[in-house]
This record gives C-alpha cells, sequence and structure tokens, in this order.
C-alpha cells in the first residue's frame, strides 16, 4: 500500500533541518578570511591573495593568464569587450542563460542576438548558429548550464569559418571538461562567477581567462579604470581608455583560495548524488533526470529533473503535472526550484529595448533594429516547462539526503492519483 502523502497528513520524507546550505564552511575557510586583516592587504589587484589565485586558478584550467573580478558578470563584460565588440557589433548569446550573459553585450553597446537551445543539454545548439551570423557579427558566447559544458568543437569551426571570437561564460562550470580538456581553457576568453551558489563560491567574486597575453592585458585595464597598474610600481594615474572598477576584496580571494582546495572533492560528490538520483528516477515513471552527451564531464551545478506526465498515463499540461508533484514534493521536504522563468530575449529589457536610452544600441548610428520574441525560443520556453532543479544536490549533504529523495519522490509517484486530485482543490 502507498505511504500517506505528507500533503495528507502523513510524515514527511526528509526531516526539517536535515538540508544544509550551499557552500560547506570549515575552519580551513574563516581562518583564510581571518588571516586577511593581519596580512596587512585588503585589497588591489597586485595583493598577495589576489596574484596566487590568478595562478592557481590558470593553473586548474589549464590556461595561461588569469584575472580575478568581483563578479561573473564583470568577468562576462571584459570576455565580451577583448574580444573586440564594439558598439553595434553583434554577439551570439544562447536563448537561455541568466540575463547577465546578455548584459555584458549590452554594457559594450553591442547588440545580443539570441539562439535557441539543444533541447536535450540545455546549451546553445551548434546548429542555429550559422543562421544567425551576418556582417556585424563579431563572437559566439556559449554558456555552460547547470554545470554541463557546451558543445564546443562545432562552435569553434563555425567561429573559424566567419573569422569569429569563441568567448565562453563558465559561470557555472568550475571543473566540468569537454572531451577532457577543463573549461577555461577551451573558448578564446572565459568567464567564472564566484558568488554564494557556484561550485567555486567565495560569496561573490568572479574569475577571467585566457591564453592571449594582449586580451590579458586589455582584461586588466578594463578592470581597473582603463589603468595599467603594476604589482611593486607607482600607479601613474593615467588611464588609457574606458574602465571599470571590477577589482575583488582580498577578503574573498582567501575565501575563494580556500574553497579551491575543495573544489575537485566537492564535484566528485556533486557527481556521485547526480549519478545515483539519475539512476533512481530512470525506474520513477512521470520524471527523468539529465541527459549527459559523451563529450560532457559536467559537475552539476544544478540537478535537473525533467516531467513526464505522459509515461503515467495523464492528459494533463506539463505545468499542471510539475505543479502538482512540486507541492508534493514540498511538503515531503523536497524543494524544487525554477531557474529561469523565460527565455531571456523574452524579458521587459528586450522587450522595451532598455540599453543605454535614446535607442543605444538598436537605433544608435552602428546598430539596427532587431526584434526579440520569446516564442521564437520553444526548445528554451519547452524547457523551462519541462524542467525544474533539484535543491541541494551538493555537499555538505550527504547520500542520506538523496536517498530520501528518491524515497519521495517514489511515495509521490505511488500517488499520483491523489497527488493531481489535491491540486485541483
Ligand atoms: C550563467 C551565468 N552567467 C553570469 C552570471 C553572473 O555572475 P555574478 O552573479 O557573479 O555576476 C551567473 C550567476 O548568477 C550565471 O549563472
Amino acid at each position: 500500500m502507498a505511504e500517506t502523502l505528507a500533503l495528507d497528513g502523513g510524515p514527511s520524507t526528509v526531516p526539517d533541518g536535515m538540508v544544509q546550505a550551499w557552500p560547506p564552511l570549515t575552519q580551513q575557510d574563516k581562518e583564510a578570511v581571518l588571516a586577511v586583516f593581519d596580512s596587512g592587504h585588503l585589497h588591489g589587484t597586485a595583493a598577495p591573495r589576489a596574484l596566487e589565485l590568478q595562478e592557481k586558478w590558470a593553473e586548474y584550467c589549464g590556461a595561461k593568464y588569469c584575472l580575478v573580478t568581483n563578479s561573473g558578470t564583470s568577468a562576462c563584460h571584459m570576455v565580451v569587450a577583448v574580444a573586440g565588440v564594439e558598439p553595434g557589433d553583434e554577439v551570439l548569446v544562447p536563448a537561455f542563460t541568466y540575463w547577465s550573459t546578455a548584459a555584458a553585450v549590452l554594457h559594450q553597446n553591442a547588440i545580443p542576438i539570441f539562439v535557441d537551445i539543444d533541447p536535450k543539454t540545455y546549451t546553445m545548439d551548434p546548429a542555429l548558429i550559422e543562421e544567425n551570423i551576418n556582417y556585424r557579427t563579431k563572437a559566439i558566447f556559449p554558456v555552460d548550464i547547470h554545470g554541463m559544458p557546451s558543445d564546443m568543437d562545432p562552435i569553434h569551426e563555425i567561429a573559424r569559418k566567419y573569422d569569429l571570437s569563441v568567448i565562453s561564460d563558465c559561470c557555472q562550470t568550475h571543473g566540468a571538461k569537454y572531451k577532457g580538456k577543463t573549461v577555461g581553457s577551451i573558448a578564446d576568453a572565459t568567464a567564472f562567477s564566484c558568488n554564494r551558489s557556484k561550485n567555486l563560491s567565495g560569496g561573490e567574486g568572479g574569475l577571467f581567462t585566457t591564453d592571449n597575453e594582449e586580451w590579458c592585458r586589455h582584461a586588466a585595464m578594463l578592470r581597473e579604470f582603463g589603468e595599467v597598474v603594476v604589482a611593486g610600481k607607482d600607479r601613474e594615474y593615467n588611464a588609457f581608455g574606458l574602465g571599470w572598477m571590477y577589482r575583488n576584496h582580498e577578503f574573498v580571494n582567501a575565501f575563494i583560495l580556500s574553497q579551491l582546495t575543495r573544489l575537485e572533492e566537492n564535484n566528485a560528490k556533486r557527481k556521485e548524488f547526480a549519478q545515483f538520483l539519475t539512476s533512481e528516477l530512470s525506474q520513477i515513471p512521470g520524471l527523468q533526470g539529465p541527459f549527459t552527451p559523451t563529450y560532457a564531464d559536467p559537475v552539476y551545478f544544478s540537478y535537473v529533473v525533467e516531467f513526464l506526465p505522459s509515461e503515467l498515463g495523464l492528459d494533463v499540461p506539463v505545468t499542471e503535472f510539475k505543479d502538482a508533484v512540486q507541492k508534493a514534493l514540498a511538503a515531503e521536504g523536497i524543494g524544487m526550484g525554477q531557474w529561469q522563468s523565460m527565455p531571456v530575449p523574452a524579458q521587459s529589457v528586450f522587450q522595451e529595448k532598455k540599453g543605454y536610452g535614446k535607442g543605444c544600441p538598436w537605433s544608435c548610428t552602428h546598430g539596427r533594429d532587431v526584434e526579440y520574441r520569446g516564442e521564437d525560443y520553444p526548445r528554451t520556453l519547452e524547457f523551462i516547462a519541462n524542467h525544474s532543479y533539484l535543491s541541494a544536490v551538493h555537499p555538505p549533504n550527504g547520500m542520506d539526503l538523496m536517498e530520501l529523495y528518491a524515497k519521495g519522490f517514489r511515495k509521490v509517484i505511488d500517488n499520483i492519483d491523489r497527488v493531481m486530485e489535491l491540486a485541483r482543490v
């Protein structure tokens, strides 16, 4: 007999207080941050922890150069700028991303052109890129989503054909590999976020990597007011071009450095949990774990679940099924969430074309008007409708929590008629 749902007054599957938040904090993290107070270096691009983090992250990714920044967004802006993107130029961005990727293009007064995703890997579909290229296109800007690396070889091939740069938003894929190569060393320049939720967390912060020495020099100027700031040399106070204030704090650098010592271990746990959950979900009709293409070694920034009501013989819209199941799971103590509610081009900023004002970049001399319509990205719409992410599939949570998740999923699906009935009242 099926167990009584928590919604019907039965015991919840996951006890209160069991789920722990990301990132796992240790005494080592605390000491690393506290040591900054006594170091005599609170900030600065030439501060010791900034330099150490740059060296270690470049080495980890297999990139020649790394710059620490204060956010993933600033790192994204830097990769766009160093690719030589100028007002009115166009950059291809996936329609399914955090909008910061597209904002980085707008920061250069350039125009994001959106490309739909591969429905299985939820990253930019290389097959849809060429139809979006024109003489204004300067760069392709794939985004690794939910820990899944983008399919980079065909993207590079297209970029070579049209003489474009490939810049990469890897804000969600620290340590992921594409065909055995660590992300951060695959695109011409790459941006990472170290905000609180990310696999490599510093609370906030970002990282920029490239193999191109000239691009690195340019990015360093952009990071610090357009000036050239050299470790051990007096500052000239002369801006060589437009720049921003994208420096990071030494507290954050110390925190990221400490977390970096456990990145591999933490990613390994995420993979173990994901493997277990995917195997369990393959035996539960109506739900499915993520697909992994052969080229990818993902790091499961988020663990996504697909909802398939037809597998249960239910003739209801997927969103109705998803909402009903999620409500029942929430009562069981199992949290699920929606990452992105619409394709980025459907967001108000693109509907109302709010760039720099006066219509820029779309109607300035260099630009062109672009019509952004959410319905032009059916795979993104479908992916958003059919999927949610499962909360807390990461350490310090353990396999005991993952086992309870699987048990809770089974319980809810075993009671699916009642779950759907409860959702209707
Ligand atoms: C794909 C993607 N790009 C860019 C960003 C921006 O990073 P940050 O929040 O550090 O500015 C994020 C983080 O939320 C992200 O997930």
